[in-house]
């Protein structure tokens, strides 16, 4: 069976990767003019694959930088933080090459703990301290280390608002402290939660203040995508219809995540897909996923679980107070709607979304909001 050109899980190569001209363009130049970036969107545009994609571009360009990508979304502390930059140096820099070579011979100096995880294989390092400063000087020696390379890094480091709930509580300032020294590193700073990441980066009084420039990734253009599905098919020998992928951008809402999986789908079918495949695979989507998204309801209110009902029926809602909206859907007043509406917000079940002409929320995760106004 060839191979399915709609990923939905990472990075593999541009041939998978729609778009993104304008921010790739951004970032670029952002690396080449020294200024750090903080990559801001909400959940499942696309920032993870658009960094990869940059690394990637840089490599194919021979451009003279090294690259360095850190998740710390299952990060609790300093010390995993220091375990996931270490682990993914060592990944980075394989063991036989020269800057791997120099970065084991420095690791030692740390007295580390070298290990295997389980599932992936891959290496992962801890190191033993005999205190808290212990930890912060590690954290420094390794960002020093890096800083000291032959080539500028560029580093880039995903869920980023993560760091805020670490229990060491002056870590922002830490970290800002010792960043700010570092003229061979690169930073983009990655996160999805906006109202985190805009007060770290956005606050007066936080060390991060204006420190770097904004880049927020929006759905990718219609027109684009639209193009991407059509010629994917084609390189397969396959085709789609117009009407087929209209069908596809607007159920999927262009968000990226759920647009590439109903496209994944489609193309499993290895026919010409009309808008009848594109119903079905819909169908059996939602049919996959209805004894997950019924367990939702449990850890809501019936309340917030009516709210919900009422914002997927909806599709987008831009005035939760309203007579209108409250009455239709029988929620009750004002202010307990808008507390409903918060939470929704808080437990990422609802998306809110501000323009500088409107502020509009919908269901966050499209088939749910699919699934819940066809069900309910
Ligand atoms: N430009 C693109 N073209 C095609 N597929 C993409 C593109 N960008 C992202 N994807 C795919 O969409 C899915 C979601 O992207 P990604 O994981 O990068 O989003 P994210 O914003 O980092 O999400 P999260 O907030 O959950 O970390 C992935 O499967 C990825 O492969
Ligand atoms: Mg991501």
């Amino acid at each position: 069976m060839k191979e399915n050109p709609f990923i939905i899980k990472g990075y593999k190569s541009e041939k998978f990767f729609c778009d993104r001209f304008a921010e790739t363009q951004d970032l670029l130049s952002n690396v080449a003019n020294g200024v750090d970036t903080t990559l801001i969107s909400p959940r499942k545009y696309g920032k993870t694959g658009l960094i990869l994609h940059l690394f990637d571009q840089i490599r194919k360009k021979s451009l003279p930088y090294y690259t360095l990508y850190v998740d710390i979304y299952s990060t609790l502390s300093l010390e995993d933080f220091v375990k996931e930059l270490s682990s993914s140096i060592l990944e980075t820099f394989p063991e036989k090459s020269s800057a791997g070579k120099k970065f084991l011979n420095f690791l030692k100096s740390l007295r580390p703990v070298f290990s295997y995880d389980g599932l992936s294989g891959s290496p992962q390092v801890s190191f033993a301290y005999s205190s808290d400063n212990d930890k912060v000087s590690t954290l420094k020696d390794l960002l020093n280390y890096l800083n000291a390379q032959n080539k500028p890094i560029v580093l880039a480091i995903d869920e980023f608002q993560q760091i805020a709930q670490y229990p060491e509580k002056n870590m922002e300032a830490l970290l800002r402290t010792i960043i700010q020294n570092l003229h061979n590193i690169i930073f983009i700073y990655c996160g999805s939660k906006r109202r985190l990441m805009s007060e770290m980066f956005h606050s007066p009084n936080r060390p991060f203040f204006s420190s770097t420039s904004t880049l927020s990734i929006d759905k990718i253009d219609r027109d684009n995508y639209f193009g991407f599905i059509k010629e994917k098919f084609k390189e397969n020998g396959l085709s789609i219809s117009s009407e087929a992928i209209d069908f596809v951008l607007d159920w999927t809402k262009l968000h990226t995540f759920y647009t590439q999986c109903l496209c994944n789908h489609l193309f499993r079918r290895q026919k010409d897909i009309t808008i009848d495949d594109v119903k079905a695979s819909c169908r059996e989507i939602l049919n996959g996923e209805s004894a997950n998204y019924a367990q939702f309801r449990e850890f809501l209110t019936p309340q917030q679980w009516k709210m919900l009902i009422a914002i997927a029926k909806e599709e987008t809602l831009t005035q939760p107070t309203s007579a209108r909206f409250l009455s239709k859907y029988n929620l009750g007043g004002a202010t307990n709607a808008r507390r409903m509406l918060d939470t929704l917000v808080e437990k990422e079940l609802v998306l809110k979304e501000t323009t500088k002409d409107r502020t509009s929320y919908r269901v966050y995760d499209v088939f749910l909001l699919r699934y819940l106004a066809l069900e309910y």
